[in-house]
């Protein structure tokens, strides 16, 4: 074994770790891209205006032919948005396909980024190179970021800079937003005849990158399991301690599917889920209330602990949030880098601008909340749902509500609460054996959309909650998964995201599950990722893809 610098013990034995690959990706030679018919998917008008020469094209399967030797690839590959586990075993998958097809490949990784691909930064990634980023979390080995390609110039000098590297591909590893830039490259390629592939690959630990063809994104497991020890470990210390109430957000801003899979791994007292809030229209004053009662009969039992978990995004899926978020993009849409002093002096004339509901909705919150609000929405138009401290937010409003209630003599317990955000920490983590052999084949589909030369694709692998020797390959087109959405108060074409399922199993597990883990105190305990022994354990996909057969609660 390679001794790395500055890596634990468990970080070089994982450099040495072989992920699993379906049966039909361990020979890739013969392997072509045949389109699928029959899976039509209806767009909106203004999709087939935006994309004519991409907005037909079929899904992918792939078939053996008669073998043929492939040319050597030249294939560029970038990062995009936030780190997610498995990321760099989506290279490792990349670069060995590449060579098992061709020895003469080359990959060519662009740093930072998109701004990488615009700016042309870039190395060319070596098997030395990535030996010690094998199986390993981050996106560090090239970097990452978060800026959008969507001017003309920005598209110009992406077009110069691969034509000159001579690509023959550029895969885009990244969420919806970036997906959403990989669909508008390859249209833009196509229209300037441009023979280059862009294939996506479906990352974000958020899991809202899924509909009936993506199952579930790479990193979600990850991060998921990363939480879940975290959040088993605080309500064992509640339950010891009988004293703290942990309101625990997590990531996942435009879905709750992370706070719904820990909900179930840890079995903790109460977890929020955005969709359900947002489908019963639930207010915040209800929520408040909602919690509170929870804490009012636990301490008639003479419970004065327990665990809370809000997603980050629940804000936008309050009702008289999301109206006042949207209203607030618009007119934030214009600003640019504001400082602290800017912020505050701003919100009066925010209220004054918000319309009557909104001005009251937001006047209503506490000013640190309110500077939260403020803060500049991310290049695509999104609110940093994880600056804001709504789990700080809860605790203040439940707290004023038990005052209340204890004054009137309805609540006899004792309220410590303890706040704390599951996020960055699992985004980097050292992936699970499942986003280890996930993201591996991932590599290797985006090798072969490129080897078949099409493009406008996301690779795309099915069968997901079934062992790795079940897994299926595919390309997806990546114009099916468009809709139009308001963007910085503009309807714009973006790859539209998978909330949680209301009618789906996970969901109506925990629906089931709830009222007693509200009273009763269940709590299960994951415990770390493990590496080693018992395969169930260690191969083990996320819940969202195994309930009910897989799954055992206590
Ligand atoms: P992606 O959609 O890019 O995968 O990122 C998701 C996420 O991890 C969210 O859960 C979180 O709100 C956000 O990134 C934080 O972004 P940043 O890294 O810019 O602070």
């Amino acid at each position: 074994m390679v001794l790395y610098p500055d890596q634990s013990h468990l970080q070089r034995l994982r450099t040495i770790y072989q992920p699993s690959l379906p049966p039909i990706l361990t020979d890739l030679s013969s392997l072509q891209a045949f389109p699928v018919e029959n899976q039509e998917v209806p767009l909106e008008d203004e999709i087939h205006k935006l994309f004519p020469l991409t907005v037909a094209q079929p899904n992918l399967i792939f078939k053996r032919v008669s073998s043929e030797r492939s040319d050597p690839l030249k294939i560029g590959v970038v990062f995009s948005g936030g780190q997610a586990p498995g990321g760099h075993n989506v290279i490792a998958g990349l670069l060995d396909a590449m060579l098992k097809l061709n020895r003469d490949s080359r990959l060519i990784g662009f740093l930072d980024g998109p701004n990488g691909l615009t700016k042309n930064n870039y190395t060319e990634l070596t098997s030395e190179m990535i030996a010690p980023y094998r199986n390993q979390g981050g996106f560090d080995l090239i970097g990452s970021g978060r800026s959008k390609i969507e001017t003309a110039e920005q598209f110009e000098a992406l077009g110069k800079n691969v034509r000159a590297l001579k690509l023959d591909g550029l895969v885009i590893i990244g969420g919806d937003d970036s997906n959403t830039n990989a669909a508008f490259l390859a249209e833009y390629f196509k229209r300037k005849g441009l023979d280059i592939s862009i294939i996506g690959v479906p990352k974000t630990i958020d899991g809202d990158l899924k509909n009936r063809f993506i199952e579930t994104s790479f990193g979600y497991d990850t991060a998921c399991k990363i939480y879940s020890e975290i959040i088993g470990n605080l309500a064992k210390d509640a339950l010891s301690a009988r004293k703290y109430y942990f309101f625990v957000k997590l990531m996942g801003r435009s879905a709750s599917h992370v706070t719904l899979e820990c909900a179930v791994k840890t079995q903790i007292n109460l977890a929020l889920i955005g969709e359900e809030v947002s489908a019963l229209k639930l207010t915040l004053p209800r929520l408040i209330d909602q919690i509170a009662d929870m804490i009012c009969l636990r301490a008639a039992r003479g419970k004065n602990h327990g665990v809370i978990l809000i997603p980050e995004g629940i804000i936008e899926f309050i009702e008289e949030f999301k109206y006042m978020i949207q209203e607030l993009n618009r007119l934030l849409s214009h600003s640019g880098n504001e400082s602290e002093a800017d912020r505050i002096s701003k919100i009066d004339l925010i209220i004054q601008a918000l319309t009557t509901n909104s001005a009251t909705c937001f006047s209503s919150l506490p000013e640190e909340f309110q500077k939260q609000l403020l803060i500049d929405r991310d290049p695509h138009g999104n609110i940093q749902v994880s600056k804001i401290e709504t789990e700080r937010l809860f605790i203040c409003l439940v707290e004023k509500e038990l005052v209340k209630r204890k004054n009137q003599g309805n609540y006899i317990g004792a309220f410590n609460p303890q706040p704390l955000f599951c996020g960055y920490e699992g985004r980097s983590g050292l992936p699970s054996n499942f986003d280890c052999h996930y993201c591996y084949s991932l590599g290797h589909v985006a090798a072969l959309l490129i080897n078949s030369r099409v493009s406008g694709y996301m690779a795309c692998i099915q069968n997901l909650g079934k062992p790795v020797s079940k897994w299926e390959i595919n390309g997806i087109s990546l114009t099916k998964m468009l809709h139009l959405e308001d963007r910085k108060g503009i309807l714009a074409a973006v790859i539209r995201k998978g909330p949680v399922d209301l009618e789906g199993t996970l969901f109506n597990y925990y629906k089931e599950k709830r009222s007693a883990w509200l009273l009763e105190d269940h709590y299960c305990c994951p415990g770390p990722i493990q590496y080693e022994g018992d395969l169930e354990l260690v191969d083990a996909p996320p819940l969202s893809l195994t309930l009910p057969s897989n799954f055992s609660a206590n």
